[in-house]
């Protein structure tokens, strides 16, 4: 999701582009970039490096009064100076900024075997196909229009010509809008672009070509003129970049529900229940595979410490997760029948990275589960699996946890069917529960006001422990990991089981323990531990299955009956928990002291 912006108007493009590029960053930083029409006869001008808008380095003063830019999260090649977008033609005639994912740019760059290609994107064939388009009509919207029939995949497209006083835009299935100004008109990939300049903005429909001049903006459709009218906005841009969330952490909670569904829609069947992960990795192989290694640092390593309990129990497969930074593709595995998965919603996590790495130098057949398509690890694997959960913004990852989970279980169902172990019941039980997740997951946000109130007790505490079984122990790790990163308490999840082994002796009337008490994760056990602590003062807040914990909790809060998927329903309250607690210590909640979105240094 990348956010493109534009402007053609009486002066000063360059600022009024910079500073819509700051207000798009949250579509995506891996890399910006400008492009102008500078001087007369105007020449075009291209600024583009890796990295933020703010390390872009563009002219103090420029006279350009017509220009496109861009803010990256890439899909297509890595975030490097040469893959930052605007892209050109081979004659530097034409420029291109792009949202979307251009599906047949492999076939299409076959059709321009003449053309030099500089960066790695998908995004690159539109340049180039429009230098042969122009050559043919010398009518920019036509090469446009003409280019824009041979694309497939998604696109929301700004394009400025040499000679050419106007930008020409075309949208499918990426958002695009028009802002009609006073000293000029706007696009961009929403309106917090432009709003400090206009309010009035046309929305541009799938298969729109737009051409937008200082003084006018005409829409096509199938080449004739349509109207689409133009709408006074009257939000402000902050909530508009965050649909009214104040934070993007708490949008992308709210988000689960929608993204699990894509997780589902991508790859279930609504009829036969099928289950289709679009992986060339061969039946013969996964039958006669000894061990699944899931490889994965911090919550993608939660992630996979859940799924290996259903890999063992479901699929009968011998599964072990390693911390990336620790790996070691060890003596006493036969490489050839052991798979080697990466999980990392990021796909560029160094350590991760370097570990699959290893284990493909060492012969194992390597996978890569992440939610960025063309990240460096689709590069690195055999195969990969990509979680469609939408770019994540907020430096503590929520919804991606949730639908690496649920992705997990479709390879594990699928492993499981292929290796003939897969009890029919127990599978279809799964899957039911998977496709009941996305409404469960509803339920817990709309209590949301429930755990916050529990948060707001808890403020004045600054340290918690969480624990819980089975399922219930990486949630429970995954809990502590929140509420560390973006409170700043001290935060520590332990396997219920361990906290008379040691970390008892921290436990007084000022630690909370927060227990996952739900199926999944062998609440009945749980419970004596629970008693353990209370014996000791700390007050227990308990997310518990129907009928569990029943007067025994400081705190309940029931669960929605959903089998072996309750514990990942429970996280979701501990993701709104650590959120609230985090938000009324005043905590930058997006973006923690320290931390980065992506850990690309080992
Ligand atoms: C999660 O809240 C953290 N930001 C962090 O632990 C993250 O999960 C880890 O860095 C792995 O990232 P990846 O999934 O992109 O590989
Ligand atoms: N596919 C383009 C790229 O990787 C645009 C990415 C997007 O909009 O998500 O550069």
């Amino acid at each position: 999701m990348c956010g493109i912006t534009g402007f053609i108007g009486d002066t000063d493009a360059l600022s009024k582009i910079v500073r819509g590029l700051y207000r798009l960053e949250y579509r995506g930083y891996d890399s910006a970039g400008v492009a102008l029409l500078e001087g007369d006869p105007a020449d075009l001008a291209v600024y583009k490096s890796a990295g933020r808008v703010g390390d872009l380095e563009v002219p103090t003063v420029s006279d350009a009064t017509c220009g496109i830019g861009h803010t990256r999260w890439s899909t297509h090649g890595k975030p490097t100076d040469e893959n930052a977008h605007p892209h050109t033609d081979c004659t530097e005639h034409f420029a291109v900024v792009h949202n979307g994912v251009i599906a047949n740019y492999d076939e299409l760059r076959g059709d321009l075997e003449t053309h030099e290609f500089t960066s790695q994107t998908d995004t690159e064939v539109v340049p180039h196909l429009l230098e042969e388009e122009y050559s043919e009509t010398s009518d920019l919207r036509a090469a446009v229009e003409s280019v824009t029939d041979r694309l497939e995949g998604s696109y929301a497209l700004g394009v400025i010509a040499e000679e050419s006083d106007r930008i020409v835009c075309a949208r499918h299935n990426s958002p695009l809008v028009v802002g009609h100004g006073e000293d000029g008109n706007y696009i961009a990939s929403d309106v917090t672009a432009f709003l400090d300049q206009t309010r009035d903005a046309s929305y541009l429909l799938d298969g729109d070509v737009a051409v937008v001049s200082d003084d006018d903006v005409t829409v096509y459709a199938d080449g004739e003129p349509v109207d689409r009218p133009i709408q006074h906005i009257e939000w402000d841009a902050q909530a508009a970049e965050k649909d009214g969330y104040q934070h993007f952490m708490r949008k992308e909670i709210h988000e689960q529900p929608w993204a699990l569904r894509q997780v589902l829609a991508s790859h279930v069947d609504t009829v036969d229940r099928t289950v289709d992960l679009d992986i060339d990795l061969d039946d013969d192989y996964l039958r006669n595979v000894d061990e699944i290694q899931l490889v994965a640092c911090g919550t993608s390593y939660h992630a996979s410490l859940y799924a290996k309990y259903l890999f063992q129990t479901l699929a009968n497969v011998r599964t072990s997760v390693e911390v990336a930074s620790e790996y070691e593709f060890e003596g006493g595995r036969d490489p050839t029948r052991t798979l080697v998965a990466g999980v990392t919603q990021s796909g560029e996590t160094a350590d991760t990275l370097d570990a699959v790495r290893r284990s493909a130098a060492n012969g194992a057949t390597t996978l890569g589960v992440t939610n960025s398509l063309g990240s460096t690890i689709t590069r690195v694997v055999d195969d990969s699996i990509f979680i469609r959960a939408g770019p994540e913004i907020g430096v503590a990852a929520t919804k991606t946890f949730s639908s690496q989970i649920a992705t997990l279980v479709l390879l594990c169902l699928h492993v499981a069917d292929v290796r003939g172990e897969l009890d029919s019941a127990d599978g279809r039980r799964l899957l039911e529960n998977l496709r009941n997740l996305p409404s469960a997951i509803q339920q817990a946000l709309d209590n949301e006001s429930r755990i916050q109130a529990v948060a707001d007790r808890y403020l004045d505490e600054d340290a918690f422990f969480y624990i819980g079984r089975r399922m219930g122990n990486p949630v429970s790790l995954e809990g502590a990991l929140k509420l560390k990163e973006i409170s700043y308490d001290h935060a520590e999840g332990f396997p219920a089981g361990e906290l008379k082994h040691g970390p008892l002796a921290l436990i007084t009337e000022e630690t909370p323990v927060i227990a996952l008490l739900t199926d999944g994760s062998r609440p009945d056990d749980t419970i004596t531990n629970v008693k353990e602590v209370q014996a000791r003062g700390a007050p227990v807040i308990g997310l518990a299955s129907e009928g569990t914990g029943n007067g025994t909790l400081e705190e309940r809060i029931e669960v929605p009956s959903l089998g072996r998927l309750e514990p990942l329903v429970a996280n979701v309250y501990l993701q709104l928990f650590a959120y609230h607690l985090a938000d009324q210590k005043g905590r930058p909640i997006d973006k923690p002291r320290n931390l980065a979105k992506s850990v690309t240094v080992r």
